[in-house]
């Protein structure tokens, strides 16, 4: 980065959850599975899981409203809504842009979604901190929603157990005292192992040409596949994004990781060696929610008393694509 950058500020978190639990013993009721089987290979006791009307755009204004409320800005200072959501309920209009209606804003304001999967809210951030440190905007909101039960195969076991519903949101300024709380961050992708987690569509050819083959609207995905890939490349990658910091896992008091499976964090964590109160994981309670795991592990676990603020975490997620990220950040006092 050089001088004429502009610093950052995280100016507020916040996080948005259905109330409908599942858990593993009521998966019980739809295929032969056990809370045995699940929880000693993921980690996870239940999910919770939108219900009746509400959808991935409730929870995600739910979620900006309290990251809004935290940062203590006027919705009308946002310059750019980013929404990062692989399971929404509509492919448009974009959640961003229902968050920009619900939201009230009077002014005409870009906002647009991006499919980045479980990695979306460092894609995001990645996004607000081009924008911002160019200059170009000052305040911009990222929302990390999906509702993945809508669009999961409820018959496929493998699959199902995993995720769960629900959102999260940061809203990042320019640095009003010159601090930059984004010390690092980076993105990648990884195109070649796309067919690993997929979500098609359904969609149909016009009648007067050759039909195509309509494929299942349903998340599919290679568990053993993604998990082999992930345990090669994260541990490794978020190693280095320290190592490039010029940082050491001593400088970090928390590791915030994407939660997928309690043994891809514990790969993470053994590889930098960090204690296990420095380790923040809830996939026990809320299973894999996608982009928005990592925003409700932070406000949550801040919520908790689990991580306390004026610190500095390193977040770190992989998704669908493949792609994966990381930030170090600082956390000031205040954001959620
Ligand atoms: N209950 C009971 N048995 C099951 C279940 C279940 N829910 N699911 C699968 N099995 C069975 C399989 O049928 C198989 O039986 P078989 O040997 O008789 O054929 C056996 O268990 C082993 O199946 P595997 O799929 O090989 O099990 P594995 O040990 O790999 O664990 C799991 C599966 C938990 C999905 C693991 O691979 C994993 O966590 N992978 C990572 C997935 C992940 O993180 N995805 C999120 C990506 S982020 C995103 O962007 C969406």
């Amino acid at each position: 980065m050089t001088n004429n950058l502009k610093p950052l500020k995280i100016a507020g978190v916040g996080y948005s959850l259905p109330k409908a639990v599942l858990t593993n013993d009521d998966l019980t009721k739809l295929y032969e599975t056990s809370d045995e089987w699940i929880y000693t290979r993921t980690g996870i006791k239940e999910r919770r899981v939108v219900s009746g009307t509400e959808d991935a755009t409730d929870l995600g204004f739910e979620a900006a409203q309290r990251a809004i409320a935290k940062s203590g800005i006027d919705p009308e200072e946002i310059d750019l809504i980013v929404v990062a959501s692989s399971a929404p309920p509509d492919l448009y209009p974009a959640v961003a842009c229902h968050i920009h209606q619900r939201l009230g804003i009077k002014k005409f304001v870009p906002a647009f979604d991006i499919t980045a999967a479980c990695s979306g809210l460092i894609y995001g951030m990645s996004i607000a901190r081009a924008y911002i440190s160019s200059g170009i905007y000052k305040t911009v909101l990222v929302v990390a929603t999906d509702n993945n039960s809508r669009l999961l195969d409820w018959t496929d076991r493998s699959t199902s157990v995993l995720f769960g519903d629900g959102a999260g949101a940061m809203v990042l300024t320019e640095s009003d005292d010159g601090v930059d709380d984004i010390i690092s961050i980076d993105i990648k992708a990884d195109g070649n192992y796309g067919h690993l987690i997929s979500l098609p569509f359904g969609g149909q050819n016009c009648p007067l040409v050759e039909p195509h083959e309509v494929k299942p609207q349903k998340i599919q995905m290679n568990g053993r596949g993604v998990y082999t890939f992930v345990a090669k490349i994260l541990p490794h990658y978020v190693e280095e994004l320290l190592a490039n910091a010029g940082m050491v896992s001593d400088d970090i008091d928390y590791l915030i990781p994407h939660q997928a499976n309690i043994r891809i964090i514990q790969a993470v964590q053994e590889r930098l060696g960090m204690p296990d109160e420095k380790v923040i994981s809830n996939i026990e309670k809320y299973g894999n929610t996608s982009a928005a795991s990592i925003p409700i592990a932070l406000a949550e676990s801040v919520e908790h008393g689990k991580v306390k603020l004026g610190s500095t975490a390193i977040l770190c997620g992989f998704g669908a694509g493949m792609t994966w990220g990381g930030a170090i950040v600082k956390l000031r006092e205040g954001i959620c």
